[in-house]
C-alpha cells in the first residue's frame, strides 16, 4: 500500500507542476480525491486487506489525501495571486492620460460681469447686498412712488404671483428694503435677476439682470452721482469710454436721467450698429432719490438727499464683449460659453 501511495503522490506532484489555472486544479482534485479518484479507489481497497494491516493503511491513505489537499490549496492561492497581479497590471489607470482634454467649468459671462461690477463698487466703499427675486407690490411700486394706476404695474409688464406679490421687475425694491432698515448713511449696490413680461428680441429678454445703486446722506448731490458713474464706467470699460446723459422720467427720482456710453463697435465714429449716433443702447437709469420715496421710508428729506441708479448687467456685458444679441447670454451654446 505504501508503495502504491508513493507512486500516486509522485504522479500527483508531476501533474500539479503542469497545472496552470483553476480549472486544471479542479480536474486534478477529481482525478485524485474525487469519487472515482485514485486515492479514493485505494481507500476502497482497504476492505480487502487483512484485518491487522487495515489501520496502518487507513492512516497512510489519510495522510496522502491531506498532503494532496494541502498542495492543491497552496497551488490555488498561487494561481489566484498570479491572476490578480495580471489583472491589476492590465487595469492600471494612467492618470496622466488625456490630461489636456480635461475640461473645467467656469462662471457664466453674466456672473463674471456681476462680480466685476460688485468688486468695482466694493472698492469705492459700497456695501454689496443680496435681495429676493420675488417681492411685494408695496416695495416694488407703492413705496417707489409708483401709484396704483402707474403703467409699469400693468400685467402686460409684470409677472404677478397674486395681487400683492410679484417677480420683481427691477432691483429698485432693494432701495426700499435698505432705507427701511433705518441705518444712515447708505452706500449700497445690489445685483440680481429681474423679470418682465417682455417680448424677446436682440436687446430684450423676459429675465435679465440689474445692479441697483443707492447713496443716501447729508448733502448728496447730482455731482456725486456723475462722479460715481464716471468712475465706474471708466473702471469697467477703460479711460476712453465717454458717457452721455439724457433727461428722462422715473417716478422714484427727480430729476431723472438715462445714460449711454460710447458705441463699442465704432468707438463713437458712427456705424450701423449704433444707428450712426456713436452711442450705445441705454445702459442705465438714475437720478436724485424723490423726496416722497425718502419720506415713505421714514427718512427726513429736508436733512437727507440721495442718488440712485439701476443698470442693465446684460447690456454692460454686451458692450464689454461686443455682443450683438442678448440671447447669446442664455442660449448655453458651448461655442459661445467657451470663449470666456
Ligand atoms: N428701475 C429702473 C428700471 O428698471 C431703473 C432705475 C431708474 C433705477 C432710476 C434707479 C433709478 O435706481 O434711480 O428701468
Amino acid at each position: 500500500m505504501e508503495e502504491k501511495l508513493n507512486k500516486v503522490l509522485e504522479a500527483f506532484t508531476k501533474d500539479l507542476e503542469g497545472a496552470n489555472d483553476l480549472a486544471e486544479l479542479e480536474n486534478l482534485r477529481i482525478k485524485y480525491l474525487g469519487k472515482k479518484g485514485e486515492v479514493t479507489s485505494l481507500k476502497k481497497s482497504i476492505a480487502k486487506l487483512p484485518k491487522e494491516e487495515k489501520p496502518k493503511a487507513g492512516k497512510l491513505i489519510n495522510q496522502t489525501s491531506s498532503k494532496i489537499e494541502e498542495s492543491l490549496a497552496k497551488k490555488n492561492e498561487e494561481i489566484k495571486a498570479i491572476l490578480l497581479e495580471k489583472k491589476v497590471k492590465e487595469e492600471t489607470i494612467d492618470v496622466t492620460a488625456h490630461f489636456d482634454k480635461y475640461e473645467s467649468g467656469h462662471f457664466a459671462v453674466i456672473n463674471q460681469t456681476m462680480e466685476e461690477l460688485e468688486s468695482i463698487f466694493q472698492n469705492m466703499g459700497f456695501d454689496v447686498i443680496e435681495g429676493p427675486e420675488v417681492d411685494t407690490v408695496k416695495y416694488v411700486f407703492d413705496d417707489l412712488n409708483s401709484p396704483k394706476d402707474h403703467p409699469a404695474r400693468s400685467t402686460s409688464d409684470t409677472f404677478y404671483i397674486n395681487e400683492d406679490v410679484l417677480l420683481r421687475p427691477h432691483t429698485s425694491s432693494m432701495q426700499i428694503r435698505v432705507m427701511k432698515e433705518g441705518k444712515l448713511p447708505i452706500r449700497m449696490v445690489s445685483a440680481g435677476r429681474v423679470f418682465r413680461n417682455d417680448e424677446v428680441d436682440q436687446t430684450h429678454s423676459p429675465m435679465f439682470h440689474q445692479l441697483e445703486c443707492l447713496v443716501v446722506d447729508e448733502k448728496v448731490s447730482m455731482a456725486n452721482l456723475k462722479a460715481t458713474l464716471e468712475t465706474f464706467i471708466k473702471e469697467m470699460f477703460g479711460e476712453d469710454m465717454n458717457l452721455r446723459y439724457r433727461p428722462h422720467h422715473f417716478p422714484f427720482t427727480e430729476p431723472s436721467l438715462e445714460v449711454d456710453v460710447t458705441c463699442p463697435v465704432c468707438k463713437g465714429e458712427g456705424c450701423s450698429s449704433c444707428g450712426n449716433t456713436g452711442w450705445s443702447m441705454e445702459l442705465l437709469g438714475g437720478g436724485m432719490v424723490h423726496p416722497k420715496v425718502l419720506e415713505a421710508c421714514g427718512i427726513d428729506s429736508e436733512k437727507y438727499t440721495g442718488f440712485a441708479f439701476g443698470l442693465g448687467v446684460d447690456r454692460i456685458a454686451m458692450v464689454k464683449y461686443g455682443l450683438d444679441d442678448i440671447r447669446l447670454l442664455y442660449d448655453n451654446d458651448k461655442r459661445f460659453i467657451e470663449q470666456f
